[in-house]
Formats: structure tokens, C-alpha cells, sequence
């Protein structure tokens, strides 16, 4: 028997949710800047995945020697002693609790641990500032990505694991000797190479030391496990199983994520080295704008005797040749984008789309605005205000509220509200309108840099002139958007059907003028190193697209531009900002460029570069038969995210810029459809359950191919709650012979929104661990439901002691009721009829929802209330049924229940009261700790919607203020029950401000002893 590894019996998981809630926020250097792709991960929970994938558990009787000694090296000694020490409390439980001094949570330290401060403040109930939550020697903080220290203990530990595993009598003597000589000769190489000065010239002497590099680099990740991620996506997995040493595969289907991971995980690590060039060569390649580059000095270019010595040559190319690109095309195209005679250039000018008033005696070209703000914030505001003379709309721009003004497009219907005749133009018409190409545009105003944010302006003649000159000739991207996807592209219903067609006539020709420059920058593209620049010019062209279209946003609240795809999605917009490439706002192209070179740089130090491929997966040859040591992954859920469709936008112009360099990748004319792994109707000609089938046997494929060829973990993260969603996932598993045998939520989305907001999102992933099974014999559902219903039990106890709410919490026990069911070929119901794994999970729904309650105080109302929601959810019922559920289940009358209208009654039917029929007009009802626990929970509800903050938190101070009180069981068993609309909105955003609410009252109360000043 080997030893269970650490991901099947225990994770940090308060900690990596911490630093993943966090991670969300970075942004210089981050993975995500380099360009968009959809649903990433955050970078702190791929890292913990993969090495809790890793590692034995210490404890495990089967763990070998030489591992435990590793962690007691690595963990225990010098200042690892004193900062891997386990908690002497667990800061975020309520009672003291000392965790043991023992290897495994010495290994969990390591992965995260809450620094000192953290620790105080948590237990104070204070919030401590995201950066310094997380202990500076967690392997998971974000400032460690490149930390040689930790990096270095992290890759011996899965070193020794790895190969402890293979050779269990290795001693740990042996295994950190052979570590050390394996590891250190990978920098020695590294310089060797790098003094040489002149290195991008490929002499001899340059071919053998690139050879001894590599070799050395081969010859420890020989010795290092591998990891794959079947669906690799913008690659934040493989990134991090490469930084952590091992051999690390990715692949994706799609071109577009294909480019961007070996952008994010390839190339940096690969390329983004430092280099001596010789004055002679630097100059004959650079000339002045070269020297002038060097002498700026945050890019940290010595020049001595030797030459320019270039921190980073690939950062230092690609900024060079973006430049160069920019600056041809700058002063190709730069007049249409005109500056004022002072000299300033706009940031962007403001369009809106126009469609005619219906009115046959009326006619007006009416711009659709839905609102008349151009900056809308506490400090400042100023409008469009609508100057009206017969069927002729001007605009004049004030200072000041305009909330009196009325739209002239109405709401989500969109008809039209002539400010000229008052007529309506229902929104049908007007979109049949828009898509027979009856609607016009308008160029309204000019946003300029100004001292007070920005400026807003009339078009002066020469603005208006520039936006109408035409271009003869104009190369546009080719190919059409899906007709019948309603879901994610709506715009082909208001006519625009083609990509070309989202991009203004400037747009367009500022887009061709930057790939004509491309093309003629870089001649010889024949060397990898040149494709590799060639690649991120191309990255950058592609951020410029997205910033460039007419499908952006002008977001009045923070006077910027809202690039496309702020959703996963392309929605209708009525009005626009069309953005001045060559500003020198945040949003310029040049400052474009910069995310690029910083995401270079800030991978420069890892010298692991992954693998990937563009393949659909799946594919039983890719590798040989449990030659695969572990897999990490993310799959795609249904139809969630339309990625291949949406990627189209991106990959119409990526085959004009990189077809030439990557021919096979960029072959056909649009991204593959029918391979990808998703539910997408309209690839079924509509069929939904079609598509379905399709998602369902493509992720059984993908997971039986990985079962042959992977010989240890599978650690599979998910990010849905539905039942449904679960189903798929464990029948796919439980069909590729595998069972789950560890499972872990994390609170990676969490997403606090003020109050008041509705639909806060309180959202987890959870990962669970698989293996290949040996599923045995015949159970019996009902003890098969015992084992599960303990099990449950026991979890959700500890998931709620950790702060998982909700449905989150519901979901997190759907992967050990999993692991029971996949010990068994069949589980049986009493009459023989095979249990289905949705039958399974509805059951482990249940059990967790009955733990849930258990914790509330037996008080029959609120008993009633919940276990009828749960059954029955909020529709109309019988009498009868009602009846019999008050005395069989509860113990209550049912009278009693209307005239304390729990229940609503409407003759024959009844039906459950909503938070706002059961407090009705009353005041007092819920605001008392001996009222009905029900009551109190919905007085709590009602004063989140009214935004009655001070209410909300008396109500918390006096009726709940620890984390353990009941009415939060009752709030988040209303989280997992209640069907969509107002009341779930309230439970939701009340439990993803219940930390910050309690804190709050705690603040005020230590601060304010006895005043209910709460500061808002
Ligand atoms: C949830 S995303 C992965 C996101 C990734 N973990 C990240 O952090 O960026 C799923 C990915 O699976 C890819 N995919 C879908 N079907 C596939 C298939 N048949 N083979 C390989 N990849 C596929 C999609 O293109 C998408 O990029
Ligand atoms: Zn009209």
C-alpha cells in the first residue's frame, strides 16, 4: 500500500481561500494581464493543488522515512521552526484549540499559514489588509512566486516524494545529495551561458553551452513527477506545477488559450533571460531609440566595458518592436485622431447608436441613450443635456444632476421615448430596426484629460471631421458571429453579424495599420527566438482589439473605459466610447504594452518551462500508460462559458498575425466547435439535449483517458453548485473507474459586495481528489444513506467551524457521500433497483441540510418553515398535504401557522410565506431573541433590502452576533432552499457581508460602548 497523499487528507484551505480571494485583485505581473481568457484560477489554489498532490501524508503509516525526514529538514529546522510552528489557536475557530506540532501540519504551514498579525486580528474579530494575511514564508503568498528559498524547499520536498515513491529504500541523506546535485547545476549552466557575451548569436561555442543548459534542466526534471491539465485554458495550472519543478503538460483545444499559455508558461520561462550585448551589436540592432531605451533607468541596463548588459531580452525585444510598431503606425494613421491646439490628445470620443422615432409625422433620428451621465460620483457629476428644436436633438454638457431627465431608451425592453414628439417606438421595432441596418450613429462628445479627472467636450469641426473620413480598401478580419446563441452573443439579433462589423471604420484601420507594421518588423521569423516575439506583438495587437471596438463601455463612476468582455459574453450596447489609441491615459496603446513586459519580467527566475498542446484531449496515445505521475484540472461546465465562440473574436485577427508563424494552429478559418468539451445548443442545430449528451461523453472520454495514463492523483476543481452539475462531473469519474477520496471547498470566489446590492455572490470551488478504483460488490441504499448520513454529518460540522455557508456547504459534502457510493459496483434501493448518482447526491443534499438544522434550537415554527421549504420549496400545496406534514413532522397547529402567516392561505391552496408577507406591517415581530427564529431572520432580511444599515446591525449586535448563533444556520439553510428572487438575494448578500457585520458590531461595541453609531 502507498500513502495517501496530502490532498486526500488534509489542506490549509481558510489559508489558500485567503491568498485566492486575493489573488483575484493583483495585477501587475499577474498571469491574468497578459491577455483575456475566461474562468481562470487563482494562481495561490492551483499552486497548494498541485503540491498537495504531491506530497505523502506524513502521518500516513505507508509515508516512507525519507519523506518524513524531508519535512523535519526542510520544516523544522533554522527559521522554518520557528515560521512553519502550527497554530498554538486556530485564529478562526471560537474555542482554543492547539493544533499538534506533528509533520502534516508542519506541511500544511507550509503551503499557508496566517501571519501573527492575522492571527491577533482574527481572534480580536478584526480585518487585517489582504497583503499581510498570509505569513511571508507561505509557499502560496504572492510575493513567493519567485522566491528562491521557498521555491527551493517546495521542489525538494516533491522531489524526495517523487522519488521516494519510486525507490522506498532511498534515505533521505542520499535522496537531498543527489537533490542538491541536480539542482545547483542548472544555474551554474545558466551562467555559464548568460556571461557569454553576444549569446543570441549562434556560434559553436553559444550551441554547446545552450546544450549543457538544457541538458542540466532535463536531467533534474527527468527526476521531478509529472503533471497534466487536460483543459489548460489560460494555463494558470501548468504554470504552476512547472514553477514547482515538475514536468508540466497542457493542453487546450482552442488556438487562442493554445498561444496565451505558451505566452504565460513557456516562453518567459524559456526566453525572458538576460543577455551582454556588445556595443557593435546592441547599436546595429537597436540604433538610438536602443541607446535611449538602455539609459531609461527602471529597466536596470548597466553599460560597462563588456557592453549593454539586458536584464531580460525578451522583455527588452518586445517593448522595442511594440514601440517600433506603434510609432509607424502613429504616424500613419495618429491625424485622425486629432489634439487640440494646446496640444492635448483626447482619451476617447463618445458615440451613441441612433434609431428613428416611429412617428410617420415625426421621424427624429433619436441617439439611444439609456441615461445622460458622463461622470456620476459623489464628488462630481456632469450630463448630456438634450436641447430639443422640432425633430432636431442637440446636446449641450452640464455640471449637475440630471436625474429629472428622462431616457430616451427605456429599461431592458429598449423601446424608444421621442424626447420630440413623445412617442414610443416599441423595442421590437426598434431592433428590426437595427438589424435591417435602418439605425445610424452619433458622435456626441469628446473626453479629454482634464485637471479634475476627465473633461468633457463638444466635437469641435476637426473631431467631427476626422470620424467621417472613409478609407478606401480597408483589410477587415473575416468570418461571421453564431447566429443563433442568444445566451452569450446577442448582438447578430440587432444585425452585427460579422466580427468586422463590431469595430468602427477607424477602429478597423488603425487595427490593419498596426498588422501591416507588424509584419514588416521582424524579417527573418524563421529562428524560434524571433517567432516567440513575433508572438507577444501579437498578444499586444490583440489586447488593442479589445480596447478598440464599439462594444466597449463608458463607465461614469470611474471615468475610464470598460473594455469588451467585462462578462463572459457579448451583450447589445446602445453607446460607446471610442477609444484615442494614442492618448497618454492608462488606457493608451502604449501603456498596453507594459502589462506584457512586466508579465515577462516577473517570470523571469523560473527556468521550468511548461509543455503544451493544441489538442482536444482525451486522446489515448498522448501518453503512455501511467507514464502521467499526477493530473490537475479544471474542466469546463456545460454551457457556462461559450469559449470557442467567443475566442473567435480574438482569433479572426490572430490569423492575420500569426497563420505565417504557427500554420498548423491558425489553419482553419475559425476555432474548433465540435471537439470542445461543452453543452453548447446552437453546435446541436438547437438541441439541447443533444448538446448535453455531447458534454456528458466528452468529459468521460477526457477522464478515462487520463485514468490509463495517470498513475497517482487526479485532483479535479469545480466551481458549480447545482446538483446537475454534479452529476455529470462524479458519473464521468465514477465511469472512468475512478472513486473520490478527498474533497475540499474553497471560498476562491468570494465576492463581498456592498449592502444593499443584490445578488452578492458567495461562491466556492470545490476540488476533489480521485483515484483509480477497484469498485466492489453489491450495498444496499439504506446502509450505503447510514455511512453517508454520518460522514455528512462530521463534514458539515467542520466545513461550518471553517465558515462555509449556504449552498457551498451543501455542495462541499457531495464528494464524500461520492467516496462511499464508489466503493461499490452497484448500490441497491430495498427493491432492487439501482441507486443513480443524482439519487445519491439529492440524498447527501439532504443529509447536509438536516445536519444544518440539527443546530437550530427545536422550536417548531421554524422547524416547519424550513422543512417544508425543503420539500416543497415556495409553490402552492394542498391542504391536505400541509396538514399532515404540521402533526407527523413538526407538531404544530396549522392554524396557528396563518394567523402567524408562516402560511399563506388562498382557499384550497397554500403556500409559504415570503420574508415580506410573513413581517407584513408589523414592526416589532423577529426584533426580539424569544421571537420565532424564523421571524428574526426575516426581520434581519427585510432590513438588508430596505439598506437600513443601522437596523441590520442592531439587529446582528442583539440577535446573532457570534458566528455560531442559530439564525445564521437558518439563513444559510435558506441559502441552499430557497427558489430564485428577492428572499435568496437577501440570505445571499446578507452571508457575504456576515463576517464584515459582526465585525462591525463588535467595533462598535469595543469603540462606542452603549451608542448605536455605527459610523455610516
Ligand atoms: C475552465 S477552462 C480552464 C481555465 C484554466 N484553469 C485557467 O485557469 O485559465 C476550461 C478550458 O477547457 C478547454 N477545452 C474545452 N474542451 C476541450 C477539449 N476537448 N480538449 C481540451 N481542452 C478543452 C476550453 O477551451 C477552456 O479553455
Ligand atoms: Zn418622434
Amino acid at each position: 500500500m502507498k500513502a495517501k497523499k496530502l490532498i486526500e487528507v488534509a489542506l490549509p484551505i481558510k489559508e489558500i481561500s485567503a491568498e485566492s480571494v486575493r489573488d483575484k485583485s493583483i495585477r501587475h505581473g499577474h498571469i491574468s494581464t497578459l491577455h483575456l481568457w475566461w474562468a481562470r484560477r487563482p494562481l495561490p489554489v492551483c499552486r497548494a493543488i498541485v503540491f498537495a498532490s504531491l506530497v505523502p501524508d506524513p502521518l500516513d503509516e505507508n509515508c516512507p522515512e525519507a519523506f518524513k525526514y524531508a519535512v523535519e529538514m526542510l520544516l523544522n529546522t533554522e527559521l522554518g521552526k520557528l515560521h512553519y510552528k502550527p497554530y498554538k489557536d486556530i485564529p478562526y475557530t471560537s474555542i482554543v484549540d492547539e493544533m499538534e506540532d506533528n509533520h502534516r501540519n508542519r506541511l500544511m504551514m507550509f503551503i499557508g499559514k496566517f501571519s501573527e498579525k492575522c492571527q491577533e486580528n482574527m481572534k480580536a474579530g478584526k480585518s487585517t489588509p489582504p497583503k499581510e494575511q498570509l505569513d511571508d514564508w507561505s509557499l502560496i503568498k504572492w510575493e513567493n512566486k519567485n522566491n528562491p528559498k521557498i521555491l527551493r524547499i517546495a521542489r525538494e520536498l516533491i522531489f524526495v516524494a517523487y522519488q521516494s515513491d519510486k525507490r522506498p529504500d532511498a534515505t533521505w541523506e542520499e535522496l537531498h545529495a543527489e537533490f542538491d546535485n541536480l539542482y545547483d547545476a542548472i544555474p551554474k549552466a545558466e551562467a555559464a551561458l548568460y556571461e557569454l557575451k553576444d549569446h543570441h548569436i549562434e556560434t559553436d561555442k553559444v550551441k554547446q553551452l545552450e546544450a549543457e543548459l538544457q541538458a542540466a534542466i532535463d536531467t533534474f526534471q527527468n527526476e521531478m513527477p509529472s503533471v497534466f491539465d487536460p483543459f489548460a485554458g489560460g494555463g494558470a495550472i501548468p504554470l504552476e506545477a512547472a514553477r514547482l519543478g515538475c514536468r508540466s503538460y497542457g493542453n487546450d483545444i482552442n488556438p487562442v488559450a493554445h498561444i496565451i499559455e505558451r505566452g504565460s508558461a513557456e516562453f518567459p520561462q524559456k526566453y525572458g533571460k538576460p543577455i551582454v550585448y556588445s556595443d557593435s551589436e546592441f547599436i546595429s540592432r537597436y540604433g538610438d531609440k536602443g541607446i535611449e531605451m538602455a539609459q531609461e533607468t527602471d529597466r536596470n541596463i548597466i553599460h560597462d566595458n563588456k557592453g549593454y548588459h539586458i536584464p531580460n531580452r525578451l522583455a527588452f525585444d518586445v517593448e522595442f518592436y511594440a514601440k517600433k510598431i506603434l510609432a509607424e503606425t502613429e504616424k500613419e494613421v495618429g491625424y485622425l485622431y486629432p489634439a487640440d491646439e494646446k496640444g492635448n490628445k483626447p482619451v476617447a470620443y463618445y458615440w451613441a447608436r441612433t434609431a428613428k422615432c416611429s412617428n410617420p409625422s415625426c421621424g427624429a433620428e433619436v441617439p439611444m441613450l439609456k441615461g445622460f451621465y458622463l461622470c456620476n460620483t459623489s464628488k462630481k457629476k456632469v450630463y448630456l443635456n438634450p436641447v430639443i428644436k422640432g425633430t432636431d436633438i442637440q446636446f449641450e454638457i452640464k455640471n449637475g444632476n440630471c436625474d429629472h431627465l428622462k431616457p430616451f431608451l427605456k429599461g431592458r425592453e429598449c423601446s424608444l421615448m421621442c424626447p420630440c414628439c413623445g412617442s414610443v417606438t416599441d423595442g421590437k421595432a426598434v431592433k428590426k430596426m437595427s438589424k435591417n441596418h435602418l439605425t445610424g450613429e452619433r458622435f456626441i462628445a469628446v473626453i479629454k484629460e482634464g485637471k479634475n479627472g476627465k473633461e468633457y467636450i463638444l466635437p469641435s469641426d476637426k473631431d467631427i471631421k476626422m470620424c467621417a473620413v472613409t478609407f478606401d480598401n480597408l483589410e477587415r478580419p473575416i468570418g461571421d458571429l453564431p447566429k443563433n446563441d442568444s445566451q452569450n452573443l446577442k448582438i447578430p439579433l440587432w444585425g452585427y453579424e460579422t466580427w468586422a462589423s463590431m469595430f468602427s471604420n477607424r477602429q478597423i484601420n488603425f487595427l490593419s495599420s498596426l498588422i501591416t507594421n507588424y509584419s514588416k518588423v521582424i524579417i527573418n521569423s524563421e529562428s524560434d527566438y524571433n517567432k516567440v516575439v513575433l508572438t507577444y506583438l501579437a498578444l499586444f495587437i490583440s489586447r488593442l482589439t479589445v480596447a478598440n471596438t464599439t462594444f466597449g463601455r463608458w463607465s461614469d463612476l470611474r471615468e475610464t473605459v470598460v473594455a469588451l468582455f467585462s462578462k463572459q459574453a457579448i451583450p447589445m450596447i446602445f453607446d460607446y466610447p471610442e477609444s484615442n489609441p494614442f492618448c497618454t491615459s492608462s488606457g493608451s496603446a502604449y501603456n498596453q504594452i507594459d502589462w506584457i513586459i512586466r508579465y515577462i519580467e516577473s517570470e523571469r527566475l523560473t527556468n521550468f518551462p511548461a509543455i503544451f498542446a493544441n489538442a482536444s484531449s482525451g486522446e489515448k496515445t498522448q501518453f503512455n500508460k501511467k507514464s502521467i505521475y499526477a493530473v490537475v484540472t479544471d474542466p469546463p461546465y456545460y454551457d457556462a462559458i461559450a469559449y470557442a465562440d467567443l475566442s473567435d473574436f480574438f482569433y479572426v485577427w490572430m490569423k492575420q498575425t500569426l497563420t505565417s508563424i504557427f500554420p498548423l494552429n491558425f489553419a482553419t478559418p475559425k476555432t474548433p466547435k465540435i471537439e470542445e468539451c461543452t453543452a453548447i445548443k446552437h453546435h446541436f442545430d438547437g438541441d439541447e439535449k443533444a448538446a448535453e449528451k455531447h458534454f456528458e461523453r466528452k468529459l468521460t472520454e477526457i477522464f478515462d483517458a487520463i485514468e490509463q495514463q495517470t498513475s497517482d492523483v487526479v485532483s479535479i476543481m469545480f466551481a458549480h453548485q447545482s446538483t446537475k452539475a454534479w452529476t455529470t462531473l462524479c458519473n464521468s469519474i465514477l465511469d472512468a473507474r475512478m472513486n473520490i477520496t478527498g474533497s475540499w471547498p474553497m471560498d476562491t470566489e468570494r465576492d463581498v459586495r456592498p449592502m444593499g446590492l443584490s445578488g452578492a455572490a458567495l461562491e466556492s470551488s470545490v476540488t476533489v481528489a480521485c483515484r483509480p478504483s477497484e469498485r466492489e460488490g453489491f450495498a444496499d441504499f439504506d446502509e450505503v444513506k447510514h455511512d453517508i448520513r454520518q460522514l455528512v454529518k462530521a463534514e458539515v460540522e467542520k466545513l461550518y467551524g471553517l465558515g462555509f455557508r449556504g449552498a457551498d456547504l451543501l455542495t462541499a459534502c457531495f464528494g464524500q457521500a461520492v467516496s462511499v457510493f464508489g466503493h461499490y459496483k452497484l448500490v441497491e434501493t430495498a427493491e432492487g433497483d439501482p441507486v443513480s448518482v443524482g439519487q445519491l447526491l439529492e440524498f447527501a443534499r439532504e443529509s447536509a441540510a438536516q445536519a444544518l438544522l440539527e443546530g437550530v434550537p427545536g422550536e417548531p415554527q421554524t422547524k416547519f418553515y424550513c422543512g417544508w421549504l425543503q420539500m416543497n420549496g415556495m409553490g402552492e400545496c394542498d391542504f391536505d398535504d400541509v396538514n399532515k406534514y404540521t402533526r407527523v413532522g413538526v407538531n404544530v397547529e396549522i392554524r396557528q401557522l396563518q394567523s402567524d402567516r408562516l402560511l399563506i392561505t388562498e382557499g384550497s391552496q397554500q403556500y409559504l410565506a415570503t420574508a415580506e408577507e410573513h413581517l407584513g406591517s408589523n414592526e416589532t415581530w423577529g426584533t426580539q431573541p424569544t421571537d420565532y427564529m424564523i421571524s428574526q431572520v426575516h426581520r434581519i432580511m427585510m432590513a438588508y433590502r430596505m439598506g437600513n444599515q443601522v437596523l441590520l446591525l442592531k439587529l446582528v449586535r442583539d440577535l446573532c452576533p457570534q458566528s455560531d448563533a442559530p439564525q445564521w444556520r437558518v439563513l444559510d439553510f435558506l441559502g441552499g432552499h430557497l427558489p430564485e428572487g428577492k428572499d435568496l438575494n437577501d440570505v445571499k448578500g446578507i452571508l457575504a457581508s456576515a463576517e464584515m457585520l459582526r465585525q462591525k458590531c463588535k467595533e462598535a461595541v469595543q469603540h462606542q460602548e452603549g451608542s448605536l453609531d455605527f459610523g455610516e
